[in-house]
């Protein structure tokens, strides 16, 4: 969590951090804060607790002139929101300016020694240790001081670092958590956490991998380990565009990302379909799938959930064994992992901290690794043995809606190329199920044409206290999915429950007028599921079915049906997903959430 920025050149460096960390605000909105150095000792500095606008407010009339400076906006770990513990933090005397993401594990044994050793600290940040040591490493070398001090510190970070005495130098450095520089035409670089927030400046970029150090002056970039001997880096040129990560007309990030799926779910299918399904980038052979006995997927949220489908697709496609696991519950279970085992880790910004753990923890104990991401040059992505691609675009809005359809669809993909290499089922089926998802598109774009009954249910029903989501095998997992999303950004309470277990325990919560949005798409479980309904009906719950389209005798035992058009059980899914994500953005409006930055979440998590 957290978004840095950073700016050397001729220009004025507020402009770029302020347009940045607007670019940034996605990955924490609790404080905001920036330093600037105006030459000589004027080092200028403000911060304000809260969205970037309460910063914007302060600086309205006072915007520093000065040429290099950095900013922070912060997702809190350590310290609650406020002015003080708001970035950037200095050392004592104000020579030091730092920001970071990440956490600085070992921050308590550093601060009680540095209080002993005399010095004043002001936050209650982790971070403020880094600017206390800095101060006390410094002999007149800026790079052999931070070099220095990241010996000393132990956990995640990227962290960028300007002096009052090194006008013309930032030096940034990265372990676990992302940081990229920009590399500018005109005598200028740029700093930043992810690549929104410098699209609009340069697509030529560096990534930085673990280790490195960055030395960043306004016409060179130099790059060494943290041992300060020099490493090599290749550029890499960034092929979005800016509009994409723009709201497009949009009144908010998560319509227009929902909106986007028909065309990034297409994204998604087509560089991996020529006449059957293809992944050259995984050119695997029948054998070492066979030597495959078992698999993991392991996720966080909303892709933990589409690893839940991915498992239907690969038993039900493959028939081998499957195991979904929550990435911060994986790693620390020692699990029964070997070069025979698979894991495959899902996470759209391949940065999420849980999932690149169990995804290091996997390789140590010798398996097999597939990353499914979004983020071409993420941690995750050069992390992973085996990488493929969602090509959703840039996902900007916290709550996700275009990487999960993405992540189903390619995991469905990924399940029919194992079943060809496999032959676990026929020819002929492996054509028809082609036949079917290259439809899915056009689906999708169907069922969103028609929001108004959508924005209707969600005006009536948006002031309930509590949801409840049913379903089974599929619809199930796809339950979860909407539960999540309405709990997120409408923040009403909702729970998703397999409807079978309904009667062990949670029949007892269904009472008069509570809305049950009940999914029916599953074809071989559709009578049990009718049965789950008429149960909670006889309750005299509200009862707003999903369901395949020609289903018209299901409007007799509910209150209202939404329709999505008919497909195969499998890839239902990647449809009755986009009225609950609908349900949920209406759900927000109505209550007068803000949409794409709920409350306590940041769209990128690296932190545990
Ligand atoms: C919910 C949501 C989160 C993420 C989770 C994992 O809408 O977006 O639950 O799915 O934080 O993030 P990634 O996919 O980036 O690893």
């Amino acid at each position: 969590m957290c978004g840095i920025v950073g700016y050397i050149g001729g220009k004025r460096a507020i402009d770029f951090l302020l347009d940045g960390l607007t670019k940034l605000e996605y990955r924490g909105y609790d404080s905001a804060g920036v330093a600037v150095n105006c030459g000589g000792d004027n080092i200028f500095v403000e911060k304000a607790v809260g969205r970037l606008d309460s910063l914007k407010q302060k600086l309205k009339n006072n915007l520093p002139a000065g040429n290099v400076g950095i900013g922070h906006t912060r997702w809190a770990t350590h310290g609650r929101p406020s002015d003080l513990n708001a970035h950037p933090h200095s050392d004592c005397n104000g020579n030091f300016f730092v920001v970071h993401n990440g956490i600085i594990e070992n921050y308590l044994t550093l601060k009680q020694d540095l209080i002993k050793r005399g010095h004043k600290f002001i936050s209650e940040t982790d971070t403020e240790v880094v600017a206390h040591l800095i101060e006390e490493n410094y002999h007149g070398d800026f790079v052999l001081a931070v070099r220095n001090v990241l010996a000393k510190i132990e956990g995640s970070y990227s962290l960028l670092f300007m002096s009052k005495f090194h006008p013309d130098t930032l030096i940034a450095a990265k372990q676990d958590n992302p940081l990229i520089i920009g590399i500018g035409k005109d005598g200028e670089n740029f700093i930043a956490s992810d690549i929104p927030a410098i699209i609009s400046y340069t697509r030529n970029t560096y990534i930085l991998n673990d280790g490195d150090i960055a030395v960043v002056q306004k016409d060179k970039i130099q790059f060494i380990n943290r041992q300060g001997t020099p490493i090599t880096k290749k550029i890499f040129h960034v092929s979005w565009n800016a509009e994409a990560a723009e709201k497009g007309g949009y009144e908010h990030f998560m319509l227009k990302e929902i909106h986007e799926q028909p065309k990034a779910v297409r994204n998604t299918i087509s560089p991996h379909l020529n006449g059957k399904v293809t992944f050259n980038e995984l050119n695997w052979s029948a054998d070492f799938l066979n030597n495959i006995n078992k698999i993991y997927i392991v996720a966080c949220g909303t892709a933990y959930h589409a690893g839940l489908v991915g498992k239907f697709y690969i038993e039900k496609l493959v028939r081998k064994l499957v195991e979904v696991d929550l990435a911060s519950e994986f790693r620390y279970r020692a699990p029964i992992v070997d070069e025979n085992t698979l894991v495959i880790v899902v996470s759209q910004s391949g940065e999420t901290s849980d999932t690149l753990a169990a995804l290091k923890e996997s390789k140590r104990l010798g398996a097999k690794t597939l990353a499914v991401t979004n983020v071409v040059g993420s941690s995750i992505a050069r992390e992973a043995e085996f990488v493929i691609l969602t090509n959703a675009g840039p996902e900007i809005a916290v709550a996700s809606t275009k990487a999960y359809t993405t992540q189903l669809i390619l995991m469905f993909m990924l399940a029919l190329y194992m079943a060809q290499l496999s032959n676990s089922i026929p020819q002929a089926e492996i054509e028809r199920l082609i036949k079917l998802l290259k439809k899915i598109p056009a689906q999708i774009s169907e069922t969103l044409s028609d929001v108004e009954p959508i924005k209707t249910f969600a005006q009536i029903y948006g002031f309930n206290d509590d949801v409840f989501y049913i379903g089974r095998s599929l619809d199930y997992c796809v339950a979860l999915e909407g539960a999540l999303k309405l709990k997120e950004i409408s923040y009403i309470h909702a729970e998703a429950y397999a409807a079978g277990e309904l009667k062990h325990g949670t029949l007892a919560l269904i009472v008069e007028g509570v809305p049950v949005i009940a999914l029916a798409t599953q074809k071989s479980v559709y009578d049990k599921t009718l049965s789950n309904i008429k149960e909670v009906k006889a309750r005299d719950a509200v009862v707003i079915a999903i369901a395949a389209q020609g289903n018209d005798q299901l409007s007799n035992y509910t209150d209202h049906v939404i329709f999505v058009p008919d497909t195969d059980e499998l890839l239902i899914p990647l449809l009755t997903v986009v009225p609950l994500q609908l349900l949920a953005y209406y759900a927000a409006i109505t209550r007068g959430c803000d949409v794409d930055k709920p409350r306590n979440l940041a769209k990128s998590v690296t932190v545990e």
